[in-house]
């Protein structure tokens, strides 16, 4: 009877909150949330600017929170969140904010865990990519050096199977070769080959990994099959 009841109250809750969906992309027609995307970003912050585009794929959760989730695209920016993708906001909110014009797209499987990913001109990530909790990825300065050295925008790419740790910062111009694995508090300012384990500020590489793709499709396998019933 009580379990009867409780299904019947989060029902009602993901009624409601796909309504709000609907609503909000009826208000910004650049958004399209997946009808099998989780109905919890409805409790998600959008900040879109006008031709701004959002596209949240099928499969793609996170956690029912207030604010747990900020997507702040800018003018004529795109945010694409490939399918299945998991955006954790327990530990923190997760930050996507792409200014205008610029171009964010993560790919299918990724685990986004508290951290903030910015884009000012392209950042690219790959299939099943981990990026830990207070992470941050920038493809620009943000601001100019000196009158001078102007503000710097280079695109920044993460290969498939890349395992960003904790506190990590991976600044404008780097790539990260699939399969490599970045250590907790590592500042990345150069790029790093595919298949290397490479931590420190500056980032260097510490010794080589093997093949992370059966383990991370692993991963991924569970974690379609543990959320399965709760988008
Ligand atoms: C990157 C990591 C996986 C490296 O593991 P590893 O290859 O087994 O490395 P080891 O522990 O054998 O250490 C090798 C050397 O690198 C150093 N090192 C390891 N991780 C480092 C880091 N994050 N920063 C600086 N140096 C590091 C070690 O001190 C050691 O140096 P030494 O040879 O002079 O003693 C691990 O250190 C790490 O950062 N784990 C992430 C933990 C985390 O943030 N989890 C949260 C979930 S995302």
């Amino acid at each position: 009877m009580k379990a009867a009841l409780i299904r019947l109250v989060l029902g009602a809750i993901q009624v409601f909150d796909r309504w709000r969906l609907q609503r909000l992309m009826r208000l910004h027609p650049g958004l399209s949330v997946h009808p099998e995307a989780s109905s919890n970003f409805a409790s998600a912050r959008f900040e879109l600017g006008h031709g701004a585009r959002v596209r949240i794929e099928a499969g793609v959760h996170t956690e029912r929170r207030r604010d747990g989730v900020r997507i702040c695209v800018g003018d004529g920016g795109e945010l694409v969140l490939g399918e299945a993708s998991w955006l954790r906001s327990d530990v923190a909110p997760v930050h996507l904010a792409v200014f205008a014009g610029g171009r964010l797209h993560v790919g299918r499987d990724a685990f986004l865990n508290g951290c903030h990913l910015s884009s000012k001109k392209k950042v690219e990530i790959g299939v099943a990519v981990m990026v830990g909790s207070g992470s941050r990825v920038f493809d620009a300065d943000q601001h100019p050096l000196d009158a001078a050295r102007p503000e710097r925008l280079e695109a920044v790419s993460i290969g498939d199977y890349v395992w960003i740790a904790s506190d990590v910062t991976v600044l404008r111009g780097v790539t990260i070769g699939s399969h490599s694995v970045v250590g907790a508090r590592s500042v990345v300012a150069r790029s790093i080959e595919p298949h290397v384990v490479a931590a420190g500020s500056p980032a260097k590489p510490l010794g080589t990994v093997g093949d992370r793709g059966e383990p991370m499709e692993e991963w991924a396998r569970q974690v379609r099959a543990g959320l399965g019933g709760l988008v």
